[in-house]
């Protein structure tokens, strides 16, 4: 029996890397799915990929930082496949522009407060009441293993902490709904945004390696498990998503190889 048969859920950012591999299991494990994307290109091609294969999937074009975008999301979901069951929260990341304190722009501050904190917690405002309707629910948010710790991005790491928080409260809330909230933080995954970011000449092959590319070459030798695939997290998200987890609620799985867990000493040549 497959997992998730029958079940419907909405997904964020699923036009690309972690969320759109996410879709594409859940389908393969019986569900139908919203593809909620802001890249109206990606997104397109998101459902006519799961479509072929015989999956059922619609693309809602939708700013996950706008509170009536969101709304009509959902609204656009529950017409189409008349109930939800997950909620899927991945649409996220960090920019360059995140330094440090003093000397951030406010912009990036609100941009990525907006972007991984604000959408979270609009998806479950106009989520929870479908699924307290359909007698419960999996709520999953995608954190990192920055939010398990300090790092040198002070909005990011603040967003990606507040999640973990946010999926507490969420546990304790609605619990009585049948609901479960869960968190995954992911290491370091190779979707295609991080391939064409890191894995180029100029930043991994040149002659002297920048500053950026000596660390991660470091990580990579010092946890080695931290390393991972599109298709790592959603196996995650998908033993969260069924009835396999049934136990846990209120968690954040660190799928980090341990880079938020112990600390390795780097003594290999630089
Ligand atoms: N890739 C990694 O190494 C890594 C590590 C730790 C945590 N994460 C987290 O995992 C999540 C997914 O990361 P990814 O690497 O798969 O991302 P990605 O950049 O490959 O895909 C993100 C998708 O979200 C969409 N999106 C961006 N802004 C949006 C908006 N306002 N409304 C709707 N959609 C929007 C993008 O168009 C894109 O399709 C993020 O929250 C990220 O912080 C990623």
């Amino acid at each position: 029996m497959a997992k998730l048969q029958d079940k419907v859920a909405f997904l964020t950012g699923a036009g690309a890397g972690i969320a759109k591999a996410t879709a594409k299991l859940f389908v393969a494990e019986g569900a139908k799915v919203a593809i909620v994307e802001l890249n109206r290109e990606v997104g397109e091609a998101a459902e006519r990929e799961i479509c072929a294969a015989g999956g059922d999937a619609i693309f809602i074009e939708t700013d996950v930082t706008k509170d009536d975008s969101m709304k009509r999301a959902m609204d656009a979901t529950i017409a189409r496949f008349g109930k939800l069951d997950i909620i899927f929260n991945c649409a996220g990341g960090s920019l360059q522009e995140d330094v440090p304190v003093h000397e951030m722009d406010l912009a990036v501050w609100h941009h990525t407060i907006n972007l991984n904190l604000l959408h979270p917690f609009l998806s479950c405002r106009h989520g929870i009441p479908h699924m307290i309707k359909a007698g419960g629910g999996a709520i999953i948010n995608v954190t990192s293993h920055l939010g398990l710790m300090g790092s040198m991005k002070p909005a990011y790491a603040a967003t990606k902490g507040g999640i973990i928080s946010f999926t507490k409260t969420l546990a304790a809330q609605y619990v009585a709904h049948n609901i479960r909230a869960n968190a995954i933080a992911p290491g370091s995954i190779r979707t295609e945004r991080q391939i064409k970011r890191y894995e180029n000449k100029d930043f991994m092959l040149a002659e002297k390696p920048s500053p950026a590319a000596r660390t991660r070459m470091k990580m990579q030798k010092l946890y080695p498990f931290s390393h991972g695939s599109s298709e790592d997290i959603a196996a995650i998200a998908l033993f969260l998503a069924s009835n396999d987890s049934r136990m846990l609620t209120g968690s954040t799985l660190a799928a980090d190889g341990g880079r938020s867990t112990y600390l390795k000493i780097y003594d290999g040549d630089d």
